[in-house]
């Protein structure tokens, strides 16, 4: 038996349906987490690729890779994040994620379209920084309602001690609240909720396995720690999004307008060269 059939029958057992008890948790707190999405075979191929981008600083000169969690320096990214990274590395196209998270997606919002997003953001050990409480709208356009859903899927077992995720349950109900970015910093990419205190007491750790994911919906208020161990956080997010309607008044996101972050500069310089 060759190594992909063997990979192809153990996927085949893999049950992605969710129980109607696992649909009406994910309505109700607004997230769930299951215990895997992918199997160790995948797991281990993707830390490879995800190794090689933050190894090689993939899409740092586009600006596409950034620190989201401090002040870019020159000195070591406490919370390296690559936007895409897709479009670097094509092989992650074909990875099962992507399709599992899709048919997951299809049952929890069956409105769902077939663009996916994705992103990593890595926490290195020891240093690596808190993600602060934020609601993902609070970046995104402001002039739509969203729908869509985040797979936050860990390359290694995320705990409270490395920097795995929290939630405010019941607060994807909520709209985009007041943020600004880390520490008042407009050269800071990562954005945090204001007041965060109040919403840190409320906060609901969900430690998952390597190759288990959270799934959070648009608007969910959730936070990471800081990676306190000495073991790497790897993080491989999908997007899923379903058609987005108007709203009648934008919201009010000043704290995007006040932005004023390297990665732009890089992002510019890199187009005026490449025409
Ligand atoms: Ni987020």
């Amino acid at each position: 038996m060759d190594a992909a059939a063997g990979r192809r029958r153990r996927m085949a057992r893999m049950d992605l349906t969710l129980s109607p008890e696992q649909i009406a948790t994910f309505h109700q707190q607004g997230w769930i987490a299951l215990d895997r999405i992918i199997d160790a075979d995948e797991v281990a191929q993707l830390r490879e690729i995800y190794d090689r981008i933050f190894r090689e600083r993939i899409g740092w000169e586009d600006g596409a890779m950034y620190d989201l969690g401090g002040k870019e320096d020159g000195g070591p990214p406490v919370l390296p994040q690559i936007m895409r990274p897709s479009r670097y590395v094509p092989e992650l196209l074909a990875c099962s994620y992507r399709r599992n998270a899709a048919a997951i997606a299809r049952q929890l919002y069956p409105d769902t379209d077939d663009n996916i997003g994705d992103h990593m953001i890595y926490k290195p050990p020891g240093y690596g920084a808190p993600t602060p409480w934020h609601q993902d709208q609070a970046y995104h356009n402001a002039k739509v309602f969203h729908k869509g859903l985040n797979f936050w899927m860990p390359l290694d077992d995320a705990t409270v001690e490395n920097g795995c995720l929290h939630f405010v349950n019941g607060s994807h109900r909520l709209d985009v609240l007041p943020h600004h970015p880390i520490g008042n910093d407009p050269s800071i990419v990562g954005l945090e909720v204001d007041e965060p205190e109040r919403w840190h007491a409320q906060g609901v750790a969900a430690p998952v396995p390597a190759g288990g994911c959270t799934i959070h919906a648009a608007y969910c208020l959730h936070y990471a720690t800081p990676n306190r161990s000495e073991r790497p956080r790897r993080a491989y997010i999908l997007t899923t999004h379903c058609p987005t309607t108007p709203r009648p008044v934008p919201v009010n996101d000043y704290w995007n307008h006040s932005k004023q972050e390297p990665r732009r500069e890089r992002e510019r310089l890199k187009k005026a060269v490449v025409g």
